[in-house]
């Protein structure tokens, strides 16, 4: 392994990580949440970490260890997802990596919905904030900014139009239609830049985490 300041390139910049699931309260005892496990941020936070960054890891719920030497902030809603990001910046580096709920609950009922004769109660929902996107386009935007695009099928392709719907620097691509990604350790995952597609062979989540740190620590140096 290197030593010395070759092995700590992020030493001196900030990085700002989002993991895991948000979770929208219906009332006082329900939420409307996904199926993120949150670890392949907190590996990203963590090997972010280890190139020597300061990282402020915003998370939503999830059953993960604090990675070492890694700031964490926990968060429920999408909406303190994004204020927990903009209380951390200036950045350098932004990863987006949560599963951010891309609705809510209209309104949050104040008190347990109970059942009744008028039959299940409809749920209004209305579109969060988008997270990587007020990032990507905000003021002081951080020099990197690294979506994550989960997708079922055309993945490169649905990656590509994110990287240019979100406005953000790189989109890592993966397909969650492979049995075992969502929840699992390994992950395929495909680099989208404005330069073109890298496609990276299945490893562990910690693998992937590793080399996209120091592909970012390349980047800005
Ligand atoms: N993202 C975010 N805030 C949101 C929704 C998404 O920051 N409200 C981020 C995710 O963390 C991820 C990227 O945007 O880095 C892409 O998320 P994805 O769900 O794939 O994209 P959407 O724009 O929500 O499109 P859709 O779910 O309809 O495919
Ligand atoms: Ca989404």
């Amino acid at each position: 392994a290197l030593e010395g300041p070759a092995a700590k390139p992020l030493a001196g910049r900030r990085a700002i990580v989002t993991a895991g699931p948000t979770a929208e309260p219906i009332d006082p005892v329900r939420v409307l949440t996904n199926r993120s496990s949150g670890k392949q941020g907190f590996a990203i936070a963590a090997a972010l970490a280890e190139l020597g960054a300061d990282v402020t890891l915003v998370a939503g719920p999830v059953a993960l260890a604090t990675p070492l030497g890694v700031k964490r902030v926990d968060v429920e809603t999408a909406r303190e997802m994004l204020a927990a990001c903009e209380a951390a910046l200036p950045a350098d580096i932004c990863v987006c990596v949560a599963a951010v709920s891309d609705w809510r609950p209209e309104t949050e009922a104040g008190s347990k919905m109970k059942k009744g004769a008028d039959g299940p109660p409809a749920l209004t929902l209305v579109e969060n904030p988008d997270i990587l996107a007020t990032l990507s386009n905000g003021f002081p935007r951080p020099k990197l900014v690294v979506g994550f695009a989960a997708e079922t099928d055309n993945v490169e392709a649905y990656a590509q139009a994110k990287l240019a719907k979100k406005g953000c620097d790189w989109i890592v691509a993966n397909d969650v239609s492979i049995t075992g990604t969502m929840g699992g350790d390994d992950n395929a995952v495909s680099i989208v830049t404005p330069q073109g597609i890298e496609r990276w062979e299945r490893t562990a989540k910690s693998d992937v985490a590793r080399k996209l740190a120091t592909r970012m620590a390349e980047e800005l140096s």
